[in-house]
């Protein structure tokens, strides 16, 4: 079986013609060849297309890389990651059944799940870190486990083998967004998880050029997601799906610079007399470390960086002359944002003291561009402060 890097640029189905990238079919519809052909219409996988918000060949084609990239039997694309998330969620759970989920989560996902959720009678249960390894004696009645790791935004990480453990003395399925990790360094379904979940937007787009969201996991578990996923009707659009395609054939290579240049930046943080703390998985000093090196294979482009307060992280955003203030993550640009703000602006003061978020904390999405460039980038920015 060929690796990762090439199975994620050769297409799995011949493209007409020999194309090399394989084509968008910009197409509401597919026209079957007499009425009988119709007979595989609601089945997840058939031969035939009939409707794209069913199916569209460009999606499965790159719908099939994502698989491999997860080492998944199957995934299926949505038009975000919070369509992603909203319509796995939905799909699995029913009124009167409960999930329990990590305090640390993207702040959609806390909204969608504090606000939302309850609406459908869909209890939820926040749980600290602990608590969550622990899941059999707080919420015993779990019906799925929800969690993120490197979280959004302060990258903590959270052990894999432990929530599933717990999770199988319930019976409870689990669910991972693996967004900040991208596929190239953590593999969660290896580890016992039996969905993961993506913004596609970020690292897997990784041009800030299209928004889409994809679930990785056995190909029976995503038939009952096919089916949630036509009538919630969020299906990525088929000029997404080539966008994405074309991402791809770089991940590999875009997250081992990635990787690379957020180890020196963080190295550089821990010892800059502004800079108060730094949290990056890569570093021994952060507490995440030694779990992130059991289960993560590099250890990402995200960062955390604390400052003095609000004030000082606005100096800092609105300083840097290459880094760009942008709510955001997973782009070829370097990206910061001050989660208080931003990504974490819907949280009340208790949600944000829960997941252990100050004003002053800087979430850094670290680029593409040449790394000694980006040390004096934050190196000018900071001495504002
Ligand atoms: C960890 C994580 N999951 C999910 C999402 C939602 O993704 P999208 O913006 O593609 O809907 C985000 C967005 O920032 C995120 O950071």
């Amino acid at each position: 079986m060929p690796r990762r890097a090439t199975r994620a640029i050769h297409n799995p189905f011949p493209a007409p013609d020999r194309a090399i990238a394989f084509p968008i079919y910009q197409t509401a519809a597919f026209a079957a060849p007499d009425s009988d052909g119709f007979a595989q219409i609601n089945d997840y996988g058939s031969e035939a297309f009939f409707y794209t918000r069913y199916d569209n060949p460009t999606l499965r084609n790159v719908e099939t890389k994502l698989a491999a990239l997860e080492h998944a039997e199957a995934a299926l694309t949505f038009a975000s990651g919070m369509t992603a998330i909203t319509t796995t969620l939905m799909g699995l759970l029913r009124a009167g059944d409960t999930i329990a989920a990590s305090r640390t989560l993207y702040g959609g996902t806390v909204t969608f799940l504090r606000d939302y959720a309850p609406r459908y009678g869909i209890h939820v249960k926040l749980l600290d870190e602990a608590d969550l390894y622990e899941v059999e004696k707080h919420v015993p009645q779990a019906k799925a486990v929800y969690f993120e790791t490197p979280t959004n935004p302060r990258c903590d990480c959270l052990s894999i083998r432990k929530v599933v453990a717990a999770a199988k003395r319930i019976g409870a399925l689990v669910v991972k967004d693996n967004t900040f990790a991208s596929p190239i360094n953590q593999n969660p379904l290896d580890l016992g998880v039996d969905l993961v979940l993506h913004s596609a937007t970020k690292y897997l787009g990784g041009h800030s050029d299209l928004t889409a969201g994809a679930v990785m996991g056995s190909r029976e578990r995503l038939a009952g997601l096919f089916g949630a996923r036509k009538v919630f009707g969020g299906i990525l659009s088929p000029n997404d799906a080539f966008l994405l395609d074309r991402s791809l054939k770089t991940l590999e290579l875009r997250m081992q610079q990635h990787n690379r240049s957020a180890q020196a930046l963080a190295e550089h943080f821990a010892h800059h007399p502004k800079v108060q703390a730094v949290y990056y998985p890569g570093l021994p000093s952060t507490p995440g470390h030694a779990v992130a090196a059991e289960q993560m294979t590099g250890f990402g482009g995200m960062m955390c960086i604390a400052l003095a307060d609000l004030q000082a992280a606005r100096t800092l955003c609105d300083g840097l002359k290459i880094g760009m203030n942008v709510a955001h993550l997973g782009s070829a640009e370097t990206l910061v944002s001050i989660p208080v703000l931003t990504s974490h602006s819907m949280l009340s003061a208790d949600e944000l003291a829960g997941a252990g978020l100050s004003a002053g904390m800087v979430r850094i999405s670290v680029g593409l561009e040449d790394t000694d460039d980006l040390i004096a980038d934050f190196d000018q920015a900071l001495s504002r402060l």
